[in-house]
């Protein structure tokens, strides 16, 4: 097999077609824009949703031992104490005194030479820059009324732990999953919505006996790797790859990432990491509870260990685009198509009458309503049907279901597919059964 090559081409075509397609704006932009935080269009939130409900479905309603959690963003200083966030969650930073640029020191290709400049011996010392966002609550600024945005999602399951075990009626191994917004202070986000100061997370806490810790990393590294391949990642874009010690985070004992071949090279996607009981421990000892399991077999008390699977949400949703993006020649026109996997797709059938006369209207507003129940659909009727077909094929819509001046006699419509453009003749009251059979 030949070795995938990055693509840096991909990205400007991305990030056009995010802009004229609805997908991701920037936030702001009617005031010159907001560096490094976006919105996410009318196609874009379908797609980010669809993300996050293809992640729920496997990590949570698909499993009988994980449950779910919506934690507070907001949260007090001993949370962040406790975790280690506010002593390790830092950058080392450097200014160049030549050209008074600002880097990281971990991500320089030399930790001498001002990447900005080019000069050499110019960096001061480094300084650890915490990324966590700080503000207050209440009216009263000061120490008492600080409170952090939260970094990661995962210590709401780890603060919440004893409410869930004493409620949910599980006992390890089982999981505690969460999706939701973080936030960051990066010093250098960039790549349009890869790295940005607010992004969304979607992690998984699983909670194991002490001893099989290490088989469910295994386990974890397995499911998660699958998941973006069932999903349509394509094989050789997407790997798994063991952290060498120095890489690993504070509270690590173990991690891999699944990497993805983005345009400027192999890049995380998703951490699995073997937490150990780190965290647990922590919040016992600062919150002074009783955090354990009762293991009343065995009559032991113990911290579970966790094995955490933790992925981008929004990078994810990125990551889809890129494989999904297809160019293609058809009758010297060049066609651009989102191949998504219709799982993902924003639209799964989009509603077209053939012309805008008012006499195919309530028709096609009639199949609208006949499948609007069942699945996403879009409707259009400005344009020739011609650009309305390539418009669909752009933000990945699987079907077009086309109503002509014939369908008002024959109640039929003509269904397209998006990767092939073939066309069917569909009876109206066999259309539901046609599109179910090809979509989820
Ligand atoms: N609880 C562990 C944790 O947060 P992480 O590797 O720092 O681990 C997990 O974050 C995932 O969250 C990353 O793999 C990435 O997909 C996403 N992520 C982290 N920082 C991000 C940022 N600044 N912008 C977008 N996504 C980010």
């Amino acid at each position: 097999m030949t070795e995938p090559t990055a693509d840096p081409e991909l990205f400007d075509k991305i990030v056009n077609l995010s802009k004229r397609r609805g997908i991701v704006f920037q936030s702001a932009e009617i005031y010159g824009g907001f560096r490094s935080t976006y919105d996410y269009g009318p196609i874009g939130v379908l797609l980010l949703r669809n993300v996050k409900d293809q992640w729920w479905k496997s990590m949570v309603q698909m499993r009988h031992d994980v449950v779910g959690l919506d934690a507070a963003i907001l949260s007090p200083p001993q949370v962040w104490e406790a975790s280690g966030h506010l002593a390790n969650f830092s950058d080392p930073l450097v200014d160049c005194t030549n050209c008074n640029a600002r880097h990281r020191l971990d991500k320089l290709d030399d930790p001498n030479v001002c990447p900005t400049c080019g000069s050499s011996g110019t960096f001061t010392e480094p300084r650890a820059f915490n990324l966590m966002f700080k503000t207050h609550a209440g009216p009263v600024e000061g120490a008492g009324a600080e409170v952090y945005l939260r970094p990661e999602t995962a210590q709401g399951m780890f603060v919440d732990f004893m409410n869930v075990l004493n409620t949910s009626r599980k006992k390890p191994p089982f999981g505690i999953a969460q999706i939701g917004k973080s936030f960051r202070n990066e010093i250098t986000p960039g790549n349009f919505v890869f790295r940005t100061r607010e992004f969304e997370q979607m992690e998984m806490e699983y909670f194991v006996p002490p001893g099989d810790s290490a088989h469910w990393y295994e386990y974890w590294k397995n499911e998660r790797h699958q998941w973006y391949l069932d999903l349509g990642m394509p094989e050789d874009m997407i790997r798994l790859r063991e952290h060498d010690d120095d890489e690993l985070s504070h509270y690590s004992s173990g991690t891999a990432d699944v990497e993805y071949l983005f345009p400027w090279g192999w890049d995380e996607l998703e951490g699995i990491a073997n937490r150990g009981d780190y965290d647990l421990n922590q919040h016992k000892e600062h919150s002074g509870e009783r955090i354990e399991y009762f293991d009343q077999q065995a009559n032991e008390r113990w911290i579970p260990h966790v094995i955490e699977p933790a992925a981008g949400a929004t990078r994810t949703a990125f990551a889809f685009l890129l494989a999904a993006y297809d160019e293609e020649v058809v009758n010297d026109d060049t066609r651009t198509v989102l191949r998504l996997d219709p799982r993902l797709a924003p639209y799964k059938v989009a509603v077209l009458p053939l012309s805008k006369k008012d006499t195919l209207t309530p028709t096609a507003l009639e199949v609208f309503d006949q499948l609007k129940t069942r699945w996403m659909c879009d409707y259009d009727e400005t344009q020739a049907i011609g650009r309305r077909y390539r418009r669909q094929d752009e933000i990945g819509t699987p079907f077009c279901v086309t109503v002509d001046f014939d369908t008002l006699e024959d109640r039929a419509v003509t269904v397209r597919d998006r990767d092939s453009m073939g066309q069917d003749r569909v009876s109206l009251d066999q259309l539901d059964g046609y599109l179910a059979e090809r979509l989820p």
